[in-house]
């Protein structure tokens, strides 16, 4: 007898507890190698499907949409971040959209906070140069870093992953600051000084953070002139999205020696890193995992489900979006 359950058709692979739960409940088609799909493919799962869990890898845009089979009722990403879905274009095809927020908030502050920390202790340099088998032995004057007791830190998007690493950067001894659309009420605010522009916050602090999301407004808004504006040895973190900060204008600040180092988890047209970048010996890098725990990717993962459980039984999504 044909499966009457609704059938969700899972672009990238699940963490085994979530497929778990997923395919008690539903009628799931899985990417179970986690291969690329085509656009055949992608066509192929979405015909059959009632519902779709996705991620940032797939592109939901208008034509996405426009093209989407009638009987795709729901589309449900496996992240916070949701600028690969044209919202608009969901509401106008009548498709409820869901995503991930909050449960990786602590995850992503604490790669916030390795990303500065590796930074300012030249945890790249170091680690190369012990693993290359270049290291000496100690010296005074060796890998000598940024103390970051006393310093400031500047978070640009003052949202949930800012307060917390906001809350973090305090425990180091670090004088927060923050600029955000909208100040932060007195307790909201983790007892950061708010600035209304970056005019003010960037040559006020050693280090700044990014951790807002990528819109039209934020793209490319670390650009020559952006960079100018932080003060000579700073260093940037950016856990947030690649596309925030063009690439090209870091490499000049770093080659000129204004900026001291940076911290990136998230990088321009990912998975295709710029080699260049990754050989700067004064970045740490890493491969987006701000995440990626095992506690955070199964909350994810279930988020999407009580999405979809919602959705399938009348009820309002619980992480919706549309
Ligand atoms: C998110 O949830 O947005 C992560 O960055 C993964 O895309």
């Amino acid at each position: 007898m044909a499966d009457q359950r609704p059938t969700i058709f899972v672009t990238r692979r699940l963490p085994p507890a979530v497929t778990e739960r997923l395919v008690e409940t539903y009628d799931a088609r899985l990417n179970e190698d986690d291969h690329p799909l085509s656009d055949a493919e992608l066509k192929a799962g979405l015909a059959d499907a009632d519902g779709v869990i996705t991620a940032s890898s797939t592109s939901w845009d208008e034509a996405r949409f426009a093209s989407l089979p009638e009987r795709v009722k729901i589309v449900t990403t496996f992240s916070v971040g949701f600028e690969h879905i044209d919202l608009d274009a969901a509401k106008a095809r009548g498709v409820r959209v869901g995503n991930t927020p909050e449960v990786l908030t602590e995850a992503v502050a604490d790669i916030a906070m390795l990303c500065l920390l590796g930074a300012a202790r030249r945890g790249w340099e170091a680690q190369s140069m012990l693993r290359e088998g270049r290291w000496k032995g100690w010296h005074t004057t060796q890998l000598v870093g940024m103390e970051l007791a006393g310093k400031k830190l500047g978070i640009v998007g003052m949202g949930r992953i800012g307060r917390a690493t906001a809350r973090r950067a305090k425990g180091f001894g670090i004088e927060v600051h923050y600029h955000n659309r909208r100040p932060l009420g007195a307790g909201e605010d983790e007892g950061a000084t708010f600035h209304a522009n970056l005019e003010t916050l960037l040559p006020a602090v050693d280090i700044v953070s990014l951790s807002c999301p990528a819109t039209p407004e934020t793209m490319r808004m670390v650009d020559a002139a952006f960079l100018a504006k932080m003060r000579p040895g700073s260093i940037l973190v950016n856990t947030a999205r690649g596309a925030l900060v063009d690439e090209a204008a870091l490499m000049a600040a770093l080659d000129s020696g204004h900026l001291f180092a940076a911290g990136l988890d998230v990088f321009d047209n990912e998975p295709n890193v710029d080699p260049k970048l990754v050989r700067y010996e004064n970045i740490y890098a890493l491969p987006h995992i701000g995440s990626a725990t095992v506690d955070t990717r199964n909350a994810m993962g279930f988020c999407c489900l009580d999405n979809l459980d919602a959705f399938f039984t009348g009820k309002p999504l619980p992480f919706g979006l549309v």
